[in-house]
């Protein structure tokens, strides 16, 4: 074996391609091209002052050792405040792990409870990492692909046609990257009336973007809408999107304490412990005021409207209405007889200005993701140029 030899594990899996299409975007800035990048899943707005102020106070105060495995208690009581108010989840501190972003937990529960030969099933598109997380743990990816005119929700007879002996996972993302899908409580009892006969399947439920909500009324999430599956499911939350800290690897997660300590025993050869400032930071975001937030969805919302409304106005490209998050899957089914796929096509919008990700990167196809998670002008500008390239 030669020295550059990886393991095994690793050669099941690919490169995050959204990361990769980002990374592309700042080679040919670099190169002095001008480059609008739509790519990035991250808000624009500048983190609030006063989480800012919390982070400098840490450093000021000494808070800069280890921390406890799981998080400091204080964060994990302002995550459960969090829960509980945005989520309408009650839960206690010991259910509760502060991971290095939400992507850490998610690889942390699936290492813990995942063995060759186990079934997770994944709605399509899907974001970037749960397939690869899935399949670094050694299991199958089962697909659960869903359309724009079923607002990119799985029904429950998919559910209970694709669960076989070997699932071990069900991945819910609501409201979805990529596609803002967002399940309303009814389909989520609906769900969970099928996943009551299947006492093996856990459900991780990741609402890392619940803030970003546009359709009004309550946040719906599974374990409140079930609370006798509470025991089975994992949700999934953090600051990076709702309080644009993406730099500051946050991610708070509930879930039954076994799952809860399983995921800390991993983590404590693994991290150790999330970065202790970071914490002393996400604790004033998730404790603090959140009024800011109001704000915030208001202009994500007016952004995703002239979004909308500029994309399907082009000839060739569809795209519903997003109900969350800050993304929009864009149909181009018209346009593949000229581009071939949707890969040549994010390539040809590449050499015209802006970066954006191919579907077939979230397991769709034909089309490509957009984020509006950026300033009016340069969506302005990076709509102009998407309509002249495909002129
Ligand atoms: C659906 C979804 N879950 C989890 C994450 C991970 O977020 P974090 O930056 O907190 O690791 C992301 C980030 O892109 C996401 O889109």
């Amino acid at each position: 074996m030669d020295s550059h030899a990886t393991s095994a594990a690793l050669g099941r899996i690919a490169p995050s391609r959204t990361n990769a299409m980002t990374d592309r975007a700042i080679e040919l800035r670099a190169a002095g091209r001008d480059i609008i990048s739509l790519s990035v899943g991250e808000p624009d707005f500048p983190t609030p002052p006063h989480v800012i102020a919390a982070a400098k106070a840490a450093l000021d105060t000494g808070q800069t050792r280890y921390t406890a495995v799981p998080g400091t208690l204080a964060l994990r009581e302002a995550a459960a405040l969090h829960f509980q108010r945005d989520l309408g989840l009650a839960v206690p501190p010991s259910q509760v792990i502060v991971t290095a972003g939400g992507k850490q937990a998610i690889f942390e529960a699936l290492l813990a409870t995942l063995n060759p030969g186990d079934e997770v099933l994944i709605p399509s598109p899907w974001w970037v990492s749960y397939p690869e997380i899935v399949r670094f743990a050694g299991a199958s990816v089962v697909d659960l692909p869903t359309q724009a005119s079923s607002g990119f929700r799985i029904t429950p007879d998919q559910l209970a046609s694709a669960i076989t002996p070997a699932t071990r996972w069900l991945l819910l993302n609501s409201p979805g990257n990529p596609t803002g899908a967002t399940y309303p409580a009814a389909e989520l009892r609906a769900l969970g009336d099928v996943l009551r006969r299947f006492t093996r399947v856990l459900v991780l439920s990741d609402d890392i973007y619940a803030p970003l909500r546009y359709g009004g009324g309550a946040h719906a999430t599974l374990a409140v809408e079930c609370p006798d599956l509470a025991d089975r499911v994992l949700t999934v939350s953090g600051v990076s999107k709702s309080h644009a800290m993406t730099g500051f690897r946050i991610g708070v997660s509930a879930g039954p304490e076994w799952l809860i300590k399983a995921m800390a025993k991993l983590q404590s050869h693994n991290s150790g412990n999330p970065c202790s400032i970071a914490q002393a930071a996400a604790t004033a975001a998730l404790a603090g005021p959140q009024e800011f937030l109001a704000d915030w969805r208001e202009r994500f919302r007016a952004r995703r409207d002239k979004v909308v409304a500029a994309i399907n106005a082009i000839p060739g490209l569809s795209t519903p209405v997003p109900d969350g998050a800050f993304y929009c899957m864009i149909d181009a089914a018209p346009l593949m007889e000229r581009f071939g796929d949707d890969e040549a096509l994010a390539l040809h919008l590449l050499e015209h200005g802006v970066a954006v990700v191919a579907a077939s990167a979230f397991g769709g196809a034909q089309g490509f993701r957009i984020s509006f998670a950026a300033d009016d002008a340069v969506l302005d500008e990076a709509l102009r140029r998407i309509a002249a390239a495909l002129a």
